[in-house]
């Protein structure tokens, strides 16, 4: 389970990172014994970074971000954040009986914001993913990319330290995803969130992250990483992206080959 760390009695962070991932395995139960999909994972999301987890269908990407969110267990090993994550999955999972506004503001509700400052801050969080103007909209009024901003927004209104995606982007045609990486980009760089990122897009992986981390299949293990010093904004299209990507993918699939997937 993630746990929670100490802060100090003031209130600064005693930490030097966002999420500490230490020899982390995990098995599940399988018809013919426990089949381990995770074996000894080892990695530190520093405060402010962005990382993306790439790797094949299969390999553990989603049960590791689960293990992260607190979600599930580990087998072995011990998972650390800096606060509890906020979380956004591909399916936007916002509640369809609530107009966007209202969505967010169960967000801040549960986190105790009081109800006088509720309506407020929900409208600046509309305004920061660029859907000034949806607050009174219902989750059915909105195209599936607006509903990804309202995820997103929701997500931002748990105030945590990092964030934490899987495919959240995987769903929508590559115009409006590229619209959502820009806005991605640009709220990270403005709110200094630390963000952990599954995908299995690779030039998707390059666009966003400081640093993209390859897993390897049957069992998950951390197979390379990457630093990505290509300044920010980037374009899916950028000769230096699709360069790196290229090198990416080629590892990607040894990694496949190496298992035998498709
Ligand atoms: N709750 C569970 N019980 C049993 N097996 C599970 C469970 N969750 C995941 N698995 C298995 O663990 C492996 C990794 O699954 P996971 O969903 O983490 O992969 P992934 O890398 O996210 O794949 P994708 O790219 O397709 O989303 C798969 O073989 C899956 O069947
Ligand atoms: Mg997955």
């Amino acid at each position: 389970m993630a746990t929670t760390l100490a802060k100090a009695a003031d209130g600064a962070d005693t930490t030097e990172y966002a999420a500490r991932i230490e020899h982390v395995s995990k098995s599940f139960a399988g018809p013919a014994g426990p089949q381990l999909v995770l074996d000894d994972i080892n990695l530190d999301v520093a405060p402010g970074e962005f990382v993306t987890l790439l790797g094949a269908s299969g390999c553990g990407k989603s049960t590791l971000l689960n293990l992260v969110a607190g979600l599930d267990k580990p087998s072995a090993g011990s998972i650390a954040t800096n606060g509890r994550p906020a979380l956004m999955f591909q399916e936007h999972a916002l509640f369809p009986w609530l107009t966007a506004g209202k969505n967010i503001e169960l967000a801040l509700k549960l986190r105790g914001v009081p109800k006088a400052a509720r309506r407020e801050r929900a409208e600046e969080l509309l305004e920061l993913v660029r859907l000034k103007g949806a607050y009174g909209k219902r989750v059915h009024e909105l195209s599936g990319g607006m509903r990804q901003r309202v995820a997103m927004a929701r997500a931002l209104a748990q105030d945590s330290q990092i964030l934490l995606m899987d495919e959240p982007f995987a769903a929508l045609d590559a115009i409006t995803r590229d619209v959502l990486h820009d806005e991605l980009t640009r709220i990270w760089r403005e709110t200094g969130l630390s963000v952990l990122f599954v995908t299995h897009n690779v030039r998707e992986a390059v666009r966003l992250a400081q640093r993209v981390v390859l897993l390897s299949s049957r069992p998950g293990r951390i197979a390379r990483e990457w630093r990505v010093d290509i300044p920010q904004p980037r374009r899916i299209e950028d000769a230096p992206v699709a360069e790196l990507s290229i090198e990416i993918t080629e590892e990607l699939r040894g990694e496949i080959r190496r298992h035998g997937q498709h």
